[in-house]
């Protein structure tokens, strides 16, 4: 779309200026995005994104372009109208749903409403400003078209995404038929020949990211009060004194669709509450300095032209005053609109970085989070195993069928595994027969020191469904370190947190012995994790098995007595805050407390998997600690719970408890509960 300032042409400026810059960052803002042009760009690069315009076309385009990953599939709306979905020979296409319902868009009688009746000449003729800003069979279409959305809304036929997405593509589509020189601050008095074209809408293009992407639309400063911190900050605001929603006005009326009262020559609809303060020299300057001063960014990238209202002595003066600023420069042919239509014009194109002075040192090692990597499809592979034979067929609409038959995956949010490898992990019971020696046994003669340290290849199973390689896993109560093992053998990110620094340095021996890369291990209490971890940490999940309550302090009967022939109580460690030491209130409460903790530096949708063993049942007490664990936990808002996994370890020895006279079960299994962070 042509939109004055857009920086489709500069993106890889900014790009290299980025990457030059040799910046670790994870999130990125566009504060300003009008088409979205740079906020696009970064995604596609698999950032998460946070964009933000005063413009509501310019939000209802960031809602498709920023905010979905995967093209809506139109499923109420299309059993509706009963059509056929689009059908393209060979491929099977993951859009050829919602082309189906542009085609039948493209397709509608037009009829004659807001559009018709106030900026097409034909609607406009026994008026006093008689507008041409689209033929009448034009206006008609983009009435119908808009009607019918809102329609198809209403009778609740489309969901929030689907129904961006129509209106995306409709405002995409109306700036090829308009009558004007580039923006709708005036129509040309002539008919320019764009105007004759058939009004027809495209598909829009669908970008993929595992991220979740947030966009918004307010004013920029009220933007930033909202949003935790952001690694890059892009400001891109206007340069000059007009404003832009006059200038974009009718696109603005299409999206918003509240039929306004207009006036003058070019029907222009109020925008008083749209008014950017960069429009005017000395309050964009003031706005500026209050970004700067909200301080949630580390670095901050500022697009500003030569011909910008605030001179750069200004610009330069203001950074100056709040840290480091780097100026640099691109001569920038662009085109510029004038009442004879369009003339070329060098301009030189400026981009301010600037990283705020005190901005928080110290170890950012710790919260080192690699970006997203775009990741290439999976290809399906026809596995084979227990003599089961996976059946491609399973996985049927997840799949693009491309021409030499085979099959690809299209997206998978959560972790990098094929579609029978992702089938595998739904068995509920997990037997395992893990050795405690050789390889296998990942210095098993070390980590026994704990009382029940996990095995990697266990952790590993959990880490490889719950995540992506490169993302960041936290075990708060990491032991031996069976999850930051884990942690390393799939290229994940961990930090783990332990009371006892003698089951760290013995995770770090592990280490050292496997010679596998240490993750981060702090000593500490979990219980203030806050004090622990550096506030901007991010992860993606969190796997943990804490201690139980009272249930390794307390005298041992069963399995432990008749293995040893001793009854020693074998705690943790001696500390009161060791949840083991704790009775199984005060465990509970505790436990709540460590992972609601934990969970404010989890992100949205991401899942934390607790184990959890079962105490023998005591009287009238059940004593099933996994149950009591659940809805303990599920006092946590935005916490949900999904459901469990057993371990059973097959390698352990049957003991006739209760023998002649009673039922004593075995009690071998654990649980996996697998909650999730909702928001
Ligand atoms: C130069 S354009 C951005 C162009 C964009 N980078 C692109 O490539 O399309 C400036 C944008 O800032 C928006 N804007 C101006 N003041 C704003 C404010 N206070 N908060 C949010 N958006 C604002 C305008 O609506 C306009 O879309």
């Amino acid at each position: 779309m042509r939109f004055i300032g857009c920086k489709e042409k500069l993106l890889d400026f900014i790009g290299d200026f980025v990457r030059q810059k040799d910046i670790k960052f994870k999130t990125f803002c566009d504060l300003f995005a009008g088409t979205g042009s740079v906020a696009k760009y970064f995604k596609r690069l698999g950032y998460k994104i946070i964009s933000n315009d005063l413009l509501y076309f310019s939000y209802v385009l960031q809602k498709v372009y920023i905010e979905q990953n995967q093209y809506p599939k139109f499923i109420e709306l299309i059993k509706y109208l009963g059509i056929d979905t689009f059908n393209e020979g060979l491929f099977i296409s993951e859009n050829q749903d919602a082309k189906s319902v542009i085609n039948y868009l493209n397709n509608i009688e037009g009829i004659e409403d807001f559009i018709y009746n106030n900026y097409s000449p034909e609607g406009t003729q026994n008026q006093p400003n008689v507008r041409k800003y689209f033929t009448g069979s034009n206006a008609k279409k983009i009435d119908a078209i808009r009607e019918k959305i809102e329609e198809w809304k209403g009778k609740g036929l489309l969901n929030e995404q689907e129904y961006f997405f129509l209106l995306c593509s409709l405002i995409e589509s109306v700036p090829f038929v308009s009558n004007i020189s580039g923006t709708y601050a005036a129509f040309l008095k002539e008919w320019d020949k764009r105007a004759f074209k058939t009004l027809t809408l495209e598909t829009p293009e669908i970008i993929k990211s595992n991220e979740i992407n947030e966009v918004f639309n307010i004013n920029g400063l009220s933007l930033l009060d909202q949003i935790e911190e952001i690694d890059v900050l892009y400001l891109d605001p206007p340069y000059n004194e007009r404003q832009y929603t006059p200038n974009y006005h009718i696109l603005e009326t299409i999206a918003k669709w509240d039929k306004p009262y207009i006036k003058g020559v070019t029907g222009m609809r109020p925008y008083e509450e749209q008014k950017s303060e960069f429009c005017n020299s000395m309050t964009g300057l003031k706005a500026l300095e209050e970004i700067i001063k909200k301080n949630n960014f580390k670095h901050l990238i500022l697009s500003y032209n030569d011909e910008g209202i605030i001179p750069e002595k200004e610009i330069l003066g203001l950074f100056n005053k709040y840290g480091k600023v780097e100026l640099v420069e691109l001569d920038y042919q662009r085109y510029k609109s004038n009442s004879n239509g369009e003339r070329k014009e060098k301009v030189k194109e400026r981009m301010y970085y600037f990283v705020p002075l005190d901005q928080k040192k110290g170890t950012k090692e710790l919260i080192r989070l690699t970006s997203t990597e775009i990741r290439k499809n999976e290809n399906f592979l026809p596995l084979s195993s227990n003599n089961k034979t996976i059946n491609d067929n399973l996985f049927p609409s997840d799949n693009l069928i491309i021409p030499n038959k085979s099959k690809t995956s299209i997206e998978n949010k959560l972790n990098d595994l094929s579609g029978p490898e992702w089938l595998y992990f739904l068995n509920s019971v997990e037997v395992t027969h893990y050795p405690t020696n050789g390889s296998d046994g990942f210095a098993h003669y070390l980590r026994k020191k704990h009382p029940s340290p996990k095995p990697p290849q266990l952790m590993k199973k959990f880490i490889d469904f719950f995540t992506k390689e490169n993302q960041n896993v936290l075990d708060p109560f990491m032991g031996v370190g069976g999850t930051l093992i884990a942690c390393s053998l799939s290229n994940r990110n961990g930090i783990g947190i332990d009371l006892s620094s003698e089951y760290i340095n013995i995770y770090r021996l592990v280490c050292k012995e496997l010679g596998i890369k240490e993750q981060i291990s702090i000593v500490g209490n979990s219980l203030q994790i806050d004090e622990l971890l550096e506030k901007d940490t991010v992860v993606d999940f969190i796997l943990t098995d804490p201690p139980y309550g009272e249930m390794l302090s307390k005298k041992r009967t069963g399995q432990r007595k008749k293995k040893t022939g001793e009854a020693v109580a074998t705690p943790f460690t001696d500390y009161e805050v060791d949840l083991g030491n704790m009775d199984r209130d005060c465990f509970l409460e505790s436990l709540k407390d460590v992972i609601q903790k934990s969970m404010k530096y989890l992100k949205p949708k991401g899942y934390i998997a607790i184990f959890v063993k079962d105490l023998q049942p005591k009287n009238r007490d059940h004593n099933m600690l996994h149950c009591l664990v659940t809805n303990k936990l599920l006092e946590i808002p935005n916490l949900s719970f999904r459901g469990y996994k057993i371990w059973y370890d097959a390698t352990q020895k049957l003991y006739p408890f209760g023998y002649p006279h009673a039922f004593v079960a075995n009690q071998f299994h654990q649980f996996i509960l697998i909650f999730r962070k909702e928001k």
